[in-house]
């Protein structure tokens, strides 16, 4: 099957996945997909995993977000993926290890990442949730769902309970080494966005002195 581990093939499977994000979710749309394709194939290369895995898990771990017919949103992007990967004429094993590794790259259902290609995935996935992309990520799905910036349901409490504890949570070193300085960049927005509003309120109680 080495043939079909082409940039042709993957170029397919690219224009296919286009057609499966959906274009009023810009957290997870093709951008992120193959955001998380370049860490993986840095990942794969520092952990010495099989690329061709991680790249095609990449570029369809999210498409079935916008049309989940199963428990999780991974559960049918895995699905959907195995239809497409068998239309593009790849092989029963790598489909199966490609479906693996899109199953457990999110824990909603308990699915823990078994295989290197599968941690790889996961913690690929992870690192487009920090830094300056994270945030922006962040503040596009705060966008979509109506969360205000801290209290209650907000972008503060999704950092909080879903960012942070990837940080805790990452399997590769490789991966922890890229996701610390982007964290720590994250973690200097929210000081620095607390320390304006200290300021502003400070403003407040002068001016009603
Ligand atoms: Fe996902
Ligand atoms: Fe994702």
């Amino acid at each position: 099957m080495e043939t079909m581990a082409t940039q042709d093939h993957l170029q397919r499977v690219v224009q296919i996945a286009r057609g499966f994000y959906a274009r009023k979710d810009r957290a997870h749309d093709l951008e992120h997909a193959l955001r998380v394709r370049e860490w993986g194939k840095k990942l794969a290369e520092e952990e010495g995993a099989d690329v061709i895995i991680i790249e095609l898990a990449a570029l369809l771990h999210d498409i079935g977000r916008s049309r989940a017919v199963e428990k999780t949103h991974a559960e049918s992007s895995a699905g959907l993926a195995v239809n497409i990967l068998h239309k593009t004429g790849y092989a029963e094993d790598i489909i199966l290890r490609v479906k693996e590794a899109i199953i457990s790259h999110s824990r909603e259902a308990g699915h823990e990442p078994n295989t290197l290609e599968a941690k790889i995935l996961y913690d690929a996935d992870k690192l487009d949730f920090v830094g300056a992309i994270g945030l922006g990520r962040l503040f596009t799905m705060a966008g979509v769902q109506g969360w205000p910036l801290i209290g209650e349901n907000s972008c503060e409490t999704f950092y909080q309970e879903k960012i942070c504890s990837y940080h805790n949570y990452l399997f590769t070193k490789s991966a922890l080494a890229y996701f610390e300085p982007r964290f720590l960049y994250m973690e200097q927005f929210w000081q620095e966005l607390h320390a304006e509003r200290l300021k502003l309120s400070l403003f407040g109680q002068a001016s009603s002195v």
